[in-house]
């Protein structure tokens, strides 16, 4: 074979020959950096966010057909490509030339906020309309299931791709006869036509064609090859790896037997990860090319047989034709197939092979467990010939005996028809419905004598639960000739549970859960079977109770409802005023072509280094010595920064770079290596070796901590009222704690910096993703001894932040300045997802501990509160976000005494930090969890007792701040009339009184959400420049940093009022210490509120200025005006200042004016749960918010939802996991889930309320960046209200007692049952758990 090949296929339309290829090279790096297409992003590297996301075009000509399909370009092996032209979101359209529909559309609809998920999104959705340009809304939500967004709550990203539908105005769901137009999804008709959208958010009509004819066309000259080229074997070698492309199968299996060890590539999904971060290493690859044999279709008479080559999504598609075809006896495994195959992972990674999905085996397989319950046979050949072998037990178990021998390639899988009387299911659960490997799946197969209902044979595998998928074959051997009943079922899952044993300690941990699904699925399985079989035999067979129907539904709708109702502005505003109306996010057109540019995406500078940190793998531990040797020895590496090479530069303010002696934290930084690629600093960070002795104590959870007193600083206290006094005289007093999660950022752009010697008087630039420029140009400056003025900070656009990028950024952005110094070439560093996710830390687990003495009538009379955060390794901002919990914790209630204190804990953790609502989310959690249970004890609703607490009208803070909460009240009876709340609590009521194993529940909650900053006085004052040029056009910078909230738009939105000038001749290239010094961090949900009021200010200079110009010519343009300033030499550049706001806040006291102002709101949530899984749905959420007056209400209803589905992602699916040891096992999208395109409510409503007027703040409008996020625990609590329906039908004693997440674990294990009291318990301290609560 000749290994010199060329490697040829086609990117947007042009031809690339790649002469020396690298196997081991990933299509997106190769887009990224050799093509310089950045418009394609990374985001995790491991197939789960679909940041990376292009199009694949192939050529078949056999059947003479193309078929286009999105992929993973970050699993996408490049040899892979030979002959296929791919479409990257470049190629789709630009500013340049022209946009694609979906471009404009995403953008339009405002569906980038941040904008770095957009080109994925993009891309899916045209994948999509390749092959369908009028696709339903369900393969428009199935296309989108594999692209993650964190800002948008993907509600405007779904109305965006929904006017492709043929009719996208409605759900083209007729379930019961009824579709959205109709009535409200719930059945409930809920609002008035003109309540539906306010319709100027974004028009239709303005929206260019799709005009499939306008696409770039497959390349004909891959067309040409793919007909004439004869077929012959492509060999593409590397320094490590030769890749080895077969194209026929005689030579697939010529070069298997050759190389029995290099795996078989197809889809990369399973060999990719393990390459990228397990280190496996393969020198040999074999991958074929396409072979016919392998993508074999045939039906025969005892079933069909599919070649091992095909995706998974052809797979699906074969199947639902042949299940259109067949009679329903006979399709029973395709319809379980289908079922999973619907749901397994995103749309990109199902192109995946059935082949490679079978040999891999992984232990949560989705469709082996199907495959093996069906009988099915695979078809190996080898250069011996063919073998056919079961995939059975030991097949799963990888047994020797009847396993694939090295040299064998699987062609082809039988899968057998059922037979009458035969039946198979398939289920499985997750953390989130869609794109979340099964926690545990199961496939089911019984098959009866003819109509006696006895089991002939039974068949139960298992995945999840064990090394590989597992077989309950002695149970089922047992059951055989047992009749189908409830003793039958009893004995089954006693049976089961002997014999699938889950030791307490098993890996995934979760155990006691999975062992209850085990059990559950069982008896959905027993229900399902014997609802055929009454249907089948209605003489002989037993019916199935009405109640328990609810245990076999699925999910019913996956379809969306919206109505959004804003502001609108005055009629007599001027129309080119732009204040007010729902303007498109200034880069929404950039985002959605991909020319929107990101730190990473800045090109090379000459000579550029990469840098990458070794971290510690111990969470506390003595640094015996650090061996750089074979580290430094590797070719391209150029040196390795340690704290001894930083010395007293290793330290900025109380924040240590890199550990000197001891490590307090795994991912704690220990060194930095800097090589001149990045593949290489990798490959060099894991050959430093690093001993170490393991200290004492190992603190990790709060409980430990607070055992230790292992606190930072002493506690912080608020006090209000007479509180001892106050318990003397309630009827009832209640006590109990919540431990609420931390939360990951999971901003879509990792951290990315990159430092820039200027080559003279040590001037250095760094370009860092940040929101705290000023913190960054400080800290370097301290790092290499150099006055502030030579360093200077730029930001041009961050890919989401959420509070996360700032502390942690800065001390990798000094270490990687400190590089570029020490070497003067320039050093980019840019995270691994997994790396971030481990190092940067996140939203604090929280502990709260609540007293509460009231009155019978659910009044709070005395509230004593301990609130506990886990800080970490380092102080961070914990005390200051304890600070804020505690000023927040009142939430919408007035406490008369109240006593709450604070504690943040030193553990050994990676420091925790700022993230959206800053302590509130967690606090106000605490705060409504304990009102819920003084609801259970007075036995009235919650919503009652948050009434009868609620502030009313001008009232006092507990730091005795006046507030006049009108608008709460408003907020709070407005969402309980739209949502029609005590319509559908009967309407709840009357579903669960109906069904046991499917419970709905429904929950709001009022939200007083204060915003400032607390005692920082000096971290309000905001400052911008603006600068007005000759031909009338306007430059504006200010301090705020764009992280997606669109500060930028509203900014530009100011000048343009102000300076009565179209927003078209207003620019903003970003944000920079060169040009407004002394910049506050971005955060606090007042960016636009400062800069908007420094912006403002610096507008009115120029037009005090202008102004005797101006009155003389008021007909004139800009470019007049300015030309005669310019003549009578009149400065047309100004600068802006805003002071901040008046805030004092005096702890000692415990008094003070702490916040400017408040946003008022409420939400109601609905969600049905699944008792026996627990699985639940979001069926509706109606929000209302006091927003004052809205600057640009589609970036506010923006915000608020984006950071709704942020807060419901807190508190119900998303869950850190970490080692009894401290090391965080949760570190990317395939191990922590944020919300996905099938989690958001089926229903959401938002509505503002009518302006309400706000004197200090930016023409009269409100901050409403991190609000939204504590709405998300309506969702909570609907879930909670749901549980306590199950409980009390079920006469569950004892209080319900739920920590945060909810997750489906948690909503499981409450759902007490026979199933949970049959399961095997561990004793505490039995067994050492695999994961722990910190
Ligand atoms: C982000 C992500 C999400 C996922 N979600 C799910 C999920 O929800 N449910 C689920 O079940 N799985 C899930 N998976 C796992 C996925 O199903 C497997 O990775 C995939 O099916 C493997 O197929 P592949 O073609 O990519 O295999 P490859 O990685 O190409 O190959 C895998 C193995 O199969 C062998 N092999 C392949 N073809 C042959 C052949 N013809 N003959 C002999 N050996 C062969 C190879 O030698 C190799 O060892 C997910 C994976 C990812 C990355
Ligand atoms: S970067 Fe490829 S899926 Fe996340
Ligand atoms: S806009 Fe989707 S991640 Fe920011």
């Amino acid at each position: 074979m000749d290994p010199a090949q060329e490697l040829l296929f086609y990117v947007n339309g042009r031809k690339v020959i790649e002469k020396n290829v690298d196997p081991e090279t990933m299509l997106l790096p190769y887009l990224r950096k050799n093509l310089r297409l950045t418009g394609t992003k990374y985001g995790c590297g491991g197939g789960g966010c679909g940041a990376c996301t292009v199009m694949i075009s192939r050529y078949n000509p056999s059947t003479k057909k193309i078929r286009h399909h999105p992929v993973n370009a970050c699993l996408t092996p490049i040899c892979s490509l030979y002959g296929t032209a791919i479409t990257t979101v470049e190629g789709i359209g630009s500013t340049k030339t022209r946009l694609h529909p979906v471009q404009e559309r995403i953008a339009k609809c405002h569906g980038t906020q941040c904008g770095f998920c957009t080109p994925g999104m993009v891309m899916s959705m045209y994948a999509l309309l390749r092959n369908h340009p009028e696709p339903t809304l369900d393969q428009l939500t199935d296309a989108l299931s594999g692209n993650l967004c964190r800002c948008t709550g993907y509600r405007p990203i779904i109305d965006a791709c929904k006017t492709f539908c043929k009719n996208s105005g409605c759900c083209q769901s007729k379930e019961n006869g009824v579709c959205c137009l109709d009535q409200g999804i719930n059945g409930l008709p809920e609002f008035q036509e003109e309540d539906k959208t306010s319709p100027e958010l974004f028009s239709e009509e303005e929206f260019l064609p799709l005009d499939p004819t306008q696409e770039l066309i497959f390349p004909p000259e891959l067309m040409m090859m793919a007909e004439k080229q004869p077929p012959k074997t492509r060999v593409f070698g590397g320094d490590r790896m030769t890749w080895i492309a077969p194209v026929t199968l005689k030579d697939l299996v010529e070069a298997k037997f050759t190389y029995p060890q290099a795996p078989i590539v197809m889809g990369n999904t399973s060999v990719g990860p393990e390459v990228k971060f397990k280190g496996v290493f393969h020198p040999v690859i074999i991958s074929p090319g396409r072979i016919e044999e392998l993508s074999v279709v045939n039906q025969a008479c005892d079933g069909i047989t599919l070649g091992a080559g095909l995706s998974l999504d052809q797979v699906k598609d074969i199947l639902a034709d042949v299940v259109q075809k067949l009679p329903e006896e006979k399709t029973q495994t395709y319809c379980a197939l289908l079922k999973h195959l619907r749901t397994l992972a995103g749309f990109q990674i199902r192109n995946m092979s059935l082949g490679g999905h079978i040999v891999s085996r992984h232990l949560d397989s989705d469709l082996n467990p199907l495959l093996a319950v069906g009988n099915c046979t695979l078809n190996l050949l080898s250069k011996e010939g063919k073998r056919q072998i079961p995939l059975n037990e030991q097949f799963l178990r990888k047994c020797p005996s009847v396993d694939l021998k090295p040299q064998e390639v699987l062609v082809s899988v039988n899968i057998p028809y059922s037979k009458k009387w035969e039946f198979v299911s398939a289920f499985r659960q997750a953390q989130r419905q869609q794109n979340a490997l099964a926690i545990v799946n199961s496939g089911m197969r019984v098959l009866f004598g003819e109509r006696d209902g006895i089991i002939k044979e039974l068949s139960i595998f298992y995945g999840g639960v064990g090394p590989t998928t597992i077989s309950a074959k002695d149970s089922c051997q047992k059951l055989i000739g047992r009749p189908w009943n409830e003793e039958m079922l009893d004995t089954a899952c006693r049976l089961v549970l002997d014999e699938v044993i889950l030791p307490g300690s098993a890996p995934g941990g979760k155990v006691e859960f999975k062992r209850t699904l085990i059990i559950s699925f069982l008896f959905k399985f027993y229900l399902e079977v014997s609802q055929i079989l009454k249907e089948m035999d209605p003489g002989h067979c037993p019916s199935l109770a009405d109640r328990h129907k609810s245990a076999l539904e699925d999910w019913h709708s996956r379809h969306h409802w919206r109505t959004l109702t804003h502001q609108s502005v005055d009629p007599k505003q001027l129309p080119q005023d732009p204040i007010g109306r729902p303007i498109m996010h200034l880069s929404g057109i950039k985002h959605a072509t991909g020319e929107a540019i990101y730190c990473d995406d800045m090109p090379a500078v000459d000579q550029e280094l990469f840098l990458t940190f070794v971290t510690s793998s111990r969470a506390h531990a003595k640094i015996l010595s650090i061996d750089l040797t074979d580290a430094l020895s590797l070719p391209g590496v150029v040196d390795i920064v340690t704290a001894e090479h930083l010395q007293e530069a290793n330290t900025f303010n109380t924040e240590t770079f890199l550990a000197t002696d001891k490590v307090h934290c795994v991912g704690h930084l220990i060194c930095a290596v800097i090589a001149d690629s990045e593949i290489q600093a990798k490959r060099a960070a894991k050959l430093v070796k690093i001993v170490y002795q393991d200290l004492k104590p190992l603190i990790l959870t709060i409980e430990e901590a607070i055992q230790h007193k292992s606190f930072y600083e002493s506690e912080r206290k608020l006090e209000c009222g007479n509180i001892d006094e106050a318990f003397k005289m309630v009827d009832q007093i209640l006590e109990g704690e919540i431990h609420i999660g931390g939360q990951e950022h999971f901003y879509m752009e990792t951290q990315s910096m990159l430092a820039v010697p200027k080559g003279e008087d040590g001037e250095m630039d760094i370009y860092v993703s940040t929101q705290f420029p000023k913190y960054i140009q400080d800290i370097v400056a301290a790092t290499l001894k150099l006055p502030a003025n030579k360093v200077m900070c730029h930001v041009r656009r961050v890919g989401g932040a959420f509070g996360g990028k700032a502390g942690k950024t800065s001390i990798m952005a000094a270490i990687s300045a400190f590089a570029a110094s020490k070497h003067n070439r320039a050093v980019r560093c840019i995270l691994e997802r997994g790396e971030d996710m481990l190092i940067t830390g996140g939203r604090h687990p929280y502990l709260g501990k609540y007293r509460a003495g009231f009155m019978n009538d659910g009044r709070i009379l005395a509230l004593d509160l301990e609130h506990y955060c886990n800080a970490g390794s380092t102080l961070d901002e914990s005390l200051w976000v304890i600070e804020m919990g505690l000023l927040k914790m009142d939430n919408a209630y007035k406490f008369p005494n109240l006593r709450c204190r604070g504690w943040a804990c030193r553990t050994n953790l990676p420091s925790n930090t700022a993230l959206r609502g800053f302590g509130f989310p967690q606090a106000g959690l605490v705060t409504e969890v304990c009102i819920t249970e003084v609801a259970v004890k007075c036995g009235l609703s919650p919503e009652q007792v948050r009434l009868v607490n609620m502030y009313k009208q001008i009232d006092h803070t507990p730091y005795k701040q006046e507030i006049n909460a009108q608008t709460l009240s408003e907020c709070w009876r407005e969402c309980m009339a739209k949502s029609s709340y005590s319509v559908r609590k009967m309407a709840v009521e009357k579903f669960n009184a109906e069904n046991s194993w499917k419970k709905r529940g429904l929950a709001m909650v009022p939200l007083k959400f204060p915003v400032g900053l607390g005692s920082a006085v000096a971290m309000g004052q905001a400052a911008a420049l603006v600068h007005i040029y000759l031909d009338g056009s306007a430059l504006v910078t200010h301090g705020g940093i764009e992280m997606g909230q669109g500060v930028h738009t509203k900014m530009i939105q100011v000048v343009s009022r102000e300076l009565k000038m179209p927003m078209l001749n207003v620019h903003l290239r970003g944000t920079s210490t060169e040009t407004v010094p002394n910049t506050n961090p971005s955060g606090g949900s007042v960016v636009a509120d400062l800069n908007g009021l420094a912006v403002k200010n610096a507008c009115q200079t120029l037009l005090r200025r202008l102004e005797p110009i101006i009155s003389k010519n008021p007909h004139g343009t800009w470019k007049d005006w300015a030309q005669t300033a310019f003549d009578q030499r009149i400065s047309l550049s100004a600068v802006g200042f805003f002071r901040g706001y008046e805030s004092d806040m005096d702890w000692e006291k415990g008094e003070g004016h702490a916040f400017e102002y408040f946003v008022y709101g409420a939400a109601c949530s609905e969600v049905e749960i699944d008792c026996l899984t627990g699985d639940h749905k979001n069926i509706r959420t109606d929000i209302v918010m006091d927003v004052g007056h809205s600057i640009n209400p589609a970036l506010d209803i923006g915000q608020i939802e984006g950071a709704f589905i942020q807060g419901m992602g807190l508190y119900t699916i998303e869950e850190l996991s970490y080692s009894p040891q401290g090391v965080l096992y949760t570190r990317g999208p395939s191990q922590y889930k944020i919300p996905a395109i099938c989690d958001i409510p089926i229903e959401l409503h938002i509505s503002f309320l009518p302006p309400s007027e706000n004197s200090n703040t930016l023409y009269s409008s409100k901050g409403l960046g991190e609000s939204g996020v504590f709405l998300g625990c309506s969702v909570f609590f609907a879930i909670r209200d749901a549980l306590s329906a199950v409980r009390q039908e079920r006469g569950t004693s004892g209080p319900l007692k739920c920590s945060s997440p909810l997750t489906p674990e948690r909503i499981r294990m409450a759902c007490e049952d026979k199933f949970t009291k049959m399961i095997p318990r561990d004793g505490p301290g039995s067994y050492v758990p695999w994961n722990i609560r910190v």
